[in-house]
């Protein structure tokens, strides 16, 4: 046998930018961060509902780039939401988009819209020609405080979640405050749960922080919510460029708290039920069992479900009483899925205390099947007594 083992050094600059109407004319931000890859052409791909919630978005654009010295090829309108990352319809349009638009590797594909399309549309700016530059521009609370900064995309694929996606850091992220106000109100609120969930296994700093602009964040008070965003944001980031996992090649997921239980319920709905209210539903349950299996105290968990109820994220989802023929809760399927996802290990992180996560493999599964009884009679006496819950 002959063998050699090379190691091959790659590094990635992440340039996360936070501004304000990045295509407001005297906005420079954009224009220097294309300028640091040197690249000439550009396309901009455009969520439509962004597109109709923001009519002279459009305008603004062409306007930019027209007064500018970069070879502009237009702006591409293609419909997103969670139907856009269900098959490979929306991937394949854009792949004939860029081939149509001769954009090369060394182009810049914006990609302007929320969660779903940025993973659909990211995914085939990340696969046309190995890796076109990709330029995200986040248009709702989750995809600026977690999704937007991270570096994957993918799409639903054999009825599962994420199945076909690539790792790859994109060119520069975005962060335009002003998208955040162009959403409703639902949308505007679901994605504070990854700001939670973050702040849970990272910094209980920034939970008590949470805690404590609470009720500014109840009403979405926009400057809160904009601080909001970028700690979570900056968290999110400094996790994966500094936890020594940016690909995701071990088991432990820290930013996964919660999400065995929301893809499956995500899945479970046929993808009715968008990801930040699974989470919602996913970190409520594993806040409780943290505490009921003896590893949390319990004064932790209740601070963890009075901000969710604070901030009116709903913790419980009727499909939580789901069974399947052998009588079992259809939910814990997730958990098997999850450690398929892995490779054969379980590995789900539970919290020791508010802001430190611990590693757990394996459950005690009729103490997780009366945390969802816990979150089914909270849930019942909170809408008895007419809270927001
Ligand atoms: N790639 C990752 O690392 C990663 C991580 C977490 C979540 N995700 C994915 O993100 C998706 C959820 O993203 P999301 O919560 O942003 O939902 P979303 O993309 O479905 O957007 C929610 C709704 O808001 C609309 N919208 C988006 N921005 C708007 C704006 N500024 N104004 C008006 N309307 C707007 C969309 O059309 C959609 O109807 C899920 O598919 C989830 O799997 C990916
Ligand atoms: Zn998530």
């Amino acid at each position: 046998m002959s063998r050699y083992d090379f190691q091959i050094p790659v590094t990635f600059k992440h340039r996360i930018v936070f501004t304000r109407d990045a295509f407001a004319a005297d906005n420079a931000d954009l224009m220097e961060i294309l300028a640091e890859g040197g690249g000439r052409r550009v396309i901009v791909f455009l969520e439509e509902a962004v597109s109709a919630a923001w009519p002279g978005l459009v305008k603004s654009i062409t306007g930019y780039f027209g007064a500018g010295s970069l070879d502009f090829r237009g702006v591409v309108n293609v419909p997103g939401g969670e139907v856009a990352k269900a098959d490979d319809s929306v991937v394949r349009r854009v792949w004939a988009e860029l081939d149509a638009a001769h954009i090369d590797r060394h182009s810049y594909a914006l990609v302007i819209g929320g969660g779903a399309f940025l993973d659909a549309v990211g995914y085939a700016v990340a696969t046309a020609h190995r890796g076109v530059r990709l330029v995200r521009f986040p248009t709702t609370t989750l995809s600026q405080d977690d999704s937007g900064v991270g570096v994957k995309s993918a799409i639903n694929f054999f009825g599962k979640k994420n199945w076909v996606g690539v790792f790859s850091v994109p060119f520069a992220v975005v962060n335009d405050f002003r998208f955040l106000h162009t959403q409703d109100e639902e949308t505007r609120r679901a994605g504070l749960i990854e700001a939670v969930k973050v702040a849970l296994v990272k910094d209980a700093s920034f939970f008590e922080w949470i805690e404590e602009h609470l009720t500014a964040l109840s009403i979405l008070d926009p400057e809160t919510l904009e601080q909001c965003v970028e700690k979570s944001a900056l968290l999110h980031a400094r996790h994966i460029a500094t936890g020594g996992d940016p690909f995701e090649t071990g088991s432990s997921r820290p930013l996964d708290f919660g999400h065995w239980a929301a893809h499956k319920l995500e899945a479970m709905s046929g993808y009715r039920l968008s990801h930040a209210p699974a989470v919602a539903v996913g970190l409520a349950l594993d806040t409780i069992y943290s505490a009921r299996v003896g590893l949390l105290e319990p004064a932790s968990a209740e601070r963890v479900l009075r901000v969710l109820d604070g901030l009116s994220l709903r913790t419980y989802h009727p499909d939580l009483e789901l069974r399947d023929e052998s009588g079992q809760r259809r939910v814990f399927a997730g958990l098997d899925e999850f450690r398929e996802h892995l490779g054969g290990e379980l590995t789900v992180l539970l919290l020791e205390g508010l802001g430190r996560g611990v590693d757990v493999h394996e459950f005690d599964m009729p103490l997780l099947d009366r945390c969802i009884g816990e979150l089914r009679s909270r849930w019942e006496t909170g809408a008895r007594a007419g809270s927001t819950q």
